[in-house]
C-alpha cells in the first residue's frame, strides 16, 4: 500500500518477522498492519522475510548459486530503500531478536540511513529484551527509533498459547507508536533529500 500524501512524501511503515513453521509473528504482524492500514496519513506494506529467502551474509556458495543470492540481496535492497519508516515485528530468542531478522538487517546499510523505526516485540516478557537489542543496532544504522513500542505477551495476549487475543490496550499502544513513527518518518525526509548524511560505505568506528 502506498502513501496518500500528495506532497511527494513516500511514507510507509512495514513489518518484518521471522519464519519458523507455525510462527506467531505472522498473526501479530497482520494485526499491526490492519491497524496501520486504517490510518489515512500513510500507506503501509507488510514485508515478510520469508519472501526474500536471504542467504546468510557472507555465506560462501558455488558460482552457480551466487547470481541467485545476488538477486535476492538486490530485491531486498530495493524493497527497503523505498520506505520512510519501519515497524520491526520480532520474536525474542534468548533475549535477542531472531537471527533471521538480524541477518536481513545486516545485508543493507545505506538503505536504512535517516529513516525512522519502531518495534513490536513478542515473547514471555513482551519481547522487551529483543527490542532493546534492536535499539542498539538502530544507532549504527542511523535509524531514529521512537520511544513507543508494543510488547505482545505469549501468555496474556494468546489464548492457550495459540489463539491471538490481544488485550484491549494493545491497539492503543500500536497507535501511539505509529503516531511517533509517522511524525519522525516525515521529519527525516528533509535529511534524505539529496542523500545528505547517507553513507555509501560502511564506516566502522
Ligand atoms: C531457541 C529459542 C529461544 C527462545 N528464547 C526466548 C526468550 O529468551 N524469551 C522469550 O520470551 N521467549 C523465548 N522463546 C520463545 C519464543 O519467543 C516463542 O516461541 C515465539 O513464539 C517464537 O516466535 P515465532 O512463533 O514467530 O517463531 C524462545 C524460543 C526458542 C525456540
Amino acid at each position: 500500500m502506498r502513501e496518500k500524501d500528495t506532497n511527494n512524501h513516500d511514507q510507509v511503515s512495514h513489518y518484518h518477522w521471522q519464519y519458523t513453521p507455525g510462527r506467531k509473528g505472522e498473526v501479530i504482524a497482520r494485526w499491526v498492519h490492519e491497524i496501520a492500514a486504517r490510518r489515512n496519513e500513510v500507506q503501509v506494506e507488510l514485508v515478510d522475510l520469508k519472501d526474500f529467502n536471504l542467504p546468510y551474509l557472507g555465506e560462501t556458495v558455488s558460482e552457480e548459486l551466487e547470481p541467485r543470492n545476488q538477486a535476492r540481496h538486490q530485491a531486498w535492497s530495493e524493497k527497503i530503500d523505498g520506505f520512510d519508516a519501519y515497524v520491526f515485528v520480532t520474536p525474542e530468542y534468548n533475549h535477542a531478536p531472531s537471527g533471521v531478522l538480524k541477518n536481513a538487517i545486516d545485508h543493507l546499510y545505506r538503505e536504512w540511513n535517516n529513516k525512522a523505526a519502531s518495534f513490536v516485540g513478542y515473547g514471555y516478557m513482551g519481547g522487551a529484551r529483543a527490542v532493546e537489542h534492536l535499539r542498539l543496532v538502530m544507532g549504527e544504522l542511523q535509524i531514529a527509533d521512537v520511544k513507543g513500542q508494543v510488547g505482545i505477551s505469549l501468555t496474556a495476549d494468546f489464548e492457550d498459547y495459540s489463539a491471538f487475543r490481544p488485550r484491549p490496550h494493545q491497539e492503543d499502544a500500536v497507535n501511539t507508536m505509529l503516531d511517533q513513527l509517522i511524525a519522525w518518518g516525515g521529519a527525516l525526509q528533509t535529511l534524505r533529500t539529496g542523500n545528505a548524511g547517507r553513507c555509501d560505505q560502511l564506516a566502522y568506528k
